[in-house]
């Protein structure tokens, strides 16, 4: 009974690994979803798919394969390694190693000092954040695709490894944010260009890469910061393709850089508040006026500003109208009739662009403190010409008027005079008829 038992059970067992597992030639046992139970002491190479694992224990390799050369685990969609047991005692001889779709987080610092002899490892598929910290020493091909990168940290190691050993080092791709499903290799390098050409003084920063519509080309979006800096000037280098610049709160008076240093010919948005500008009439005609996309300029010392010539390269700016913002508020605007009403119809047309339009205002020492030029009106700036003639000649009247009148009040009062004195008629008189 006991004997028919076991054989029953024994050929369920039988039965079960011809089920799961079968012999690709004496050498090669390729299984699915479990491990097969026994000893293998023939087989080289095993192969499991859709393996189903919490834990990846290499003793049962040691005691259940012990002439293994190649091991390959390729998890199912659910499958969630929680544990890795190393080996022990004598080194495994395995050369290949693929483990895939395991969702591995992480290996041990020193996983590659327990097999010798690796050659080829595939981790591809897992959810690696960081690259790591093993050894890759003798090893002559690795595969890291298809990990959770996180690209909030150094990616400094991508650029020093060995495109013959790292095979699919192009295909790595960042996971979520930052740069989500942007190549490693490419934002490793832009950071690195980054940082060795950056503003001494200031901080610069890859934000994002975005992909060129036209070319498919990933371009970097750098970010140079030399805000309160202390900066007499705007600096003579920046990174190349910078593309935001912010200079706040710095004693710059000057932007003829932004015409004539070609370093800032990609730059789209600049922060150029709080500083002592005085004009911006340089920029007349320049390429900046109808490249950029963002300028800010608030809080200098700015009266006017040449309204014709931006307007004009504001229709040729090919960011307009959503992505151009103009900053303009907390200037001494120039209140008078030759510029107010100009700026007024400029700022009408340009609303959307011009952000802080509510703190455009006059000049605290002009005709109309700090009234904001959107709602000054063209009369109380402008007197108009033939309203001033006429003013004058009516004033001119009645000076004259109130001269006749006290002429002629005196010449009757000498008469009078002259008449009592003398009874002679004035000489008028007699002249009447
Ligand atoms: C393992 O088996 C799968 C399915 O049969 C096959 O696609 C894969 O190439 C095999 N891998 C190795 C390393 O033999
Ligand atoms: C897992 O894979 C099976 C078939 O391969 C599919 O039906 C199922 O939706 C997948 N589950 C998830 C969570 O992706
Ligand atoms: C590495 O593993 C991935 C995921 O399983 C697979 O697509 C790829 O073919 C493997 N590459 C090699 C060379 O084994
Ligand atoms: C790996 O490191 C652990 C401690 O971190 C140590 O006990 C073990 O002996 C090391 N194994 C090898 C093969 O170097
Ligand atoms: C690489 O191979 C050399 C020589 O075989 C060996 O001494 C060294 O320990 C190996 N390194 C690793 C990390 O396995
Ligand atoms: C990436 O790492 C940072 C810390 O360095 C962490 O705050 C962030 O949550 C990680 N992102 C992902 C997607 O895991
Ligand atoms: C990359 O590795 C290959 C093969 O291991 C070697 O021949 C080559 O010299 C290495 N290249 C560099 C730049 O280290
Ligand atoms: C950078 O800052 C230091 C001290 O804050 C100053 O001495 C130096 O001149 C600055 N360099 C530049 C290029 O502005």
């Amino acid at each position: 009974m006991k004997i028919f038992g076991f054989a029953l059970w024994f050929l369920f067992f039988a039965v079960s690994i011809q089920d799961d597992c079968f012999y690709e030639n004496a050498q090669s046992l390729l299984c699915r979803k479990f491990l097969p139970t026994g000893t293998f002491p023939n087989v080289e190479r095993l192969n499991v798919t859709q393996v189903k694992l919490e834990k990846l224990n290499f003793h049962y390799f040691q005691e259940a394969f012990p002439n293994l050369k190649s091991l390959t685990l390729i998890g199912g969609n659910v499958t969630q390694l929680k544990q890795i047991i190393m080996p022990q005692g004598p080194a495994l001889e395995i050369t290949v190693l693929h483990l895939s779709g395991l969702q591995i987080t992480s290996f041990c610092d020193n996983f590659t000092n327990y097999f010798p002899n690796l050659k080829l490892l595939n981790v591809s598929g897992n959810y690696l954040s960081e690259f790591p910290k093993f050894s890759f020493e003798n090893l002559t091909a690795v595969y890291l695709s298809e990990n959770k990168w996180n690209c909030s940290k150094s990616l400094e190691w991508s650029l020093d490894l060995n495109k013959t050993v790292f095979k699919d080092l192009e295909s790595l791709r960042c996971f979520k944010m930052p740069h989500s499903n942007k190549p490693i290799l490419a934002i490793a390098k832009f950071r690195k260009i980054t940082r060795e050409t950056c503003t001494p003084n200031c901080t610069c920063q890859l934000i994002k890469c975005v992909t060129d519509m036209d070319s498919g080309v990933l371009e970097p979006i750098i970010e140079v910061d030399c805000s309160f800096r202390g900066f007499t000037e705007m600096p003579s280098t920046i990174p190349p393709k910078t593309k935001i610049l912010r200079l706040e709160g710095n004693f710059i008076d000057d932007l003829s850089p932004l015409k004539t240093n070609f370093n800032y010919r990609g730059l789209l948005d600049l922060f150029l508040d709080n500083n002592i500008i005085s004009n911006v009439n340089i920029l007349e005609g320049s390429y900046w006026l109808t490249h950029f996309r963002y300028f800010s300029i608030r809080g200098n010392q700015i009266s006017e500003l040449p309204a014709y010539a931006i307007d004009n390269a504001l229709q040729h700016n090919s960011n307009m109208p959503n992505a151009v913002r103009l900053i303009l508020g907390e200037n001494p605007w120039r209140c008078d009739c030759l510029f107010a009403p100009r700026f007024k119809t400029f700022l009408q047309k340009y609303a959307s662009q011009v952000i802080d339009i509510k703190d455009i205002r006059c000049a605290k020492d002009s005709e109309h403190p700090l009234t904001p030029i959107i709602d000054l009106s063209r009369s109380s700036v402008c007197h108009s010409p033939s309203e001033y003639t006429i003013q004058e000649a009516l004033d001119l009247l009645n000076g004259i008027l109130a001269f006749l009148i006290v002429f002629v009040l005196s010449k009757l009062a000498y008469d009078y005079y002259y008449f009592k004195k003398t009874g002679r008629l004035p000489w008028i008189v007699t002249k009447l008829p």
